[in-house]
């Protein structure tokens, strides 16, 4: 079994000659400006939620751009700081995008044409040759802020996620040695889908110049395979999971990524969490009988719509829910400058607008949506509290909230609905009550199920959950990840 402490071990025992370094586009913490005082606050993202205890337990440092109105405040010369606040255990170095390239790079090429590219959420990706030279410009940024930091030394370099496809290249090429490797934390699409991008070469060329590739489940790995047999002349070993282009060969393997499942559950028995709970009924304005949570970054990957309407047929379908069910959302807002987010905010809020409209009666209505970000005790107790957690997405590499709410089911009497269409549904295919997003009947169906399932049967299933994430948690992921790495030295 991987735990914080002997991830610790493992990194302090073999990586003691090397540097380790991450980087990502979006930064674990983010100082902004409350009034004159200065906070500091975790960035919301699966991404954060998986690498901030990696990082805590490996020391080393973690490159990101910077995003946060006090952010540059508060760094040294080095632009660097010692994060978390309450226990400094790893360097911060944040890095500086213009206006100009954050538009291009961040809400452009990544999220407007890599993005829905990735998903197949029926969203268009959008490319643009403007945002493409802005991608390039900030991955050379990262590259040579590495590179910085590495010249001499014997360095692990683990990239992250789409926005950096590019990095390893030029990092290669001015460091042939540097082991370095990336983890795609999103779906990888089918051949059919990712020929479409004018940019493919050059992004397949950049992947390649890692020597570990990271995918999440072997699904994706079997895609991104395919993606390379169909583009490149590129030599595809499809027992060894690897593939060799022009010399360079590239190890492709999948790692289901986790969460912390000892710190959420020691954490969900806090003081803190105790009294969080407390205030919930107090907090939820219409009264409830049967809680449903939905937690996610509005997205419109994450099917919150889909969720909504499958509740309207619920209540449709089960009259005798009316009144005593609600579902509460909570959503934490990104890529807000984008169009197509824009329009989802407005729609989510007119969509339950409708059905409150529809079904309300005296002082209850069925669907609260919140969108702020919870500080994490409320975070969890709201898990705890919760009856039901509805994870929808129409297509998601893993879904670290389904996660994070089996870890925090203390008391073992949640149901998690979840989507086939994530990475966890394949770890959870027997105990969570999957469901089709596009069928709002099935899912209206697994709502009702989900509810009336006897005590014993919540416990067994909730049981079996931990029992996995226990096994499967962050630090194994990290673990498994780093020993593949180590084998490249
Ligand atoms: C997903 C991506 C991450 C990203 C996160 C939050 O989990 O895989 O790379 O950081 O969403 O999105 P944001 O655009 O706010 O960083």
């Amino acid at each position: 079994m991987w735990t914080k402490r002997s991830l610790q071990e493992a990194i302090k025992d073999r990586m003691k000659d090397y540097r380790f370094i991450i980087a990502s586009n979006r930064e674990p913490y983010i100082h902004e400006y409350s009034g004159k005082k200065i906070k500091c606050v975790k960035a919301v993202s699966g991404l954060v939620i998986a690498l901030d205890p990696v990082m805590q337990a490996s020391g080393g440092m973690w490159v990101a751009s910077g995003s946060g109105d006090a952010d540059s405040d508060v760094v040294d010369k080095h632009n660097k700081i010692q994060v978390p606040p309450e226990n400094p255990s790893y360097t911060l170095k944040r890095i500086w995008l213009s206006k100009a390239e954050e538009d291009g790079f961040y809400f452009g090429y990544a999220n407007q044409a890599l993005w829905p590219l990735s998903h197949i959420t029926y969203e268009k990706p959008i490319f643009n040759a403007s945002d493409w030279e802005y991608y390039k410009i900030v991955n050379r940024r990262f590259a040579d802020n590495i590179l910085d930091e590495i010249s001499k030394e014997k360095c692990f370099v683990w990239l992250q996620d789409y926005h950096l496809t590019l990095a390893a290249k030029y990092i290669k090429d001015k460091k042939p040695d540097a082991i370095i490797s990336l983890f795609w934390h999103i779906p990888w699409p089918n051949p059919e889908v990712f020929r479409i991008c004018p940019q493919k070469r050059e992004i397949l060329e950049g992947l390649l110049s890692n020597d570990l590739l990271g995918f999440h489940i072997h699904y994706h790995c079997h895609n991104f395979l395919s993606t390379i047999e169909n583009e490149l002349e590129a030599k595809v070993d499809w027992e060894d999971l690897s593939i060799t282009y022009r010399g360079h060969k590239t190890l492709v393997r999948p790692f289901p990524i986790s969460v912390d499942y000892e710190g959420i559950a020691h954490q969900a028995r806090s003081p803190e969490v105790e009294q969080a709970m407390q205030n919930i009924p107090d907090t939820i304005d219409p009264p409830y009988e049967i809680l449903a949570l939905g937690v996610d970054r509005v997205d419109y990957t994450k099917g919150i719509v889909e969720r909504i309407r499958a509740i309207d047929r619920f209540l449709e379908k089960y009259p005798q829910y009316q009144g005593k069910f609600v579902f509460l959302q909570f959503g934490a807002l990104s890529r807000i400058h984008i169009k197509s987010y824009k329009q989802l905010i407005d729609n989510i809020q007119a969509i339950a607008e409708e059905i409150n409209w529809k079904y309300g009666k005296g002082y209850w209505y069925p669907v609260v949506i919140r969108n702020i970000r919870l500080d994490y005790a409320s975070h969890l107790a709201h898990y705890r509290a919760a009856d039901l957690c509805l994870v929808s997405s129409l297509h998601d590499g893993m879904n670290l909230v389904a996660k994070e709410f089996i870890a925090a089911n203390i008391e073992k009497k949640g149901t998690l609905i979840l989507s086939q269409f994530t990475g966890a549904a394949r770890e959870f295919s027997k105990e969570a009550i999957l469901v089709n997003p596009y069928d709002p009947d099935g899912f209206a169906d697994a709502i009702k199920y989900s509810i009336e399932m006897s005590e014993l049967e919540k416990k067994e299933r909730m049981e079996k959950m931990q029992q996995l994430l226990e096994e499967n948690n962050i630090y194994r992921w990290a673990g498994k990840f780093i020993s593949n790495l180590l084998k490249l030295e």
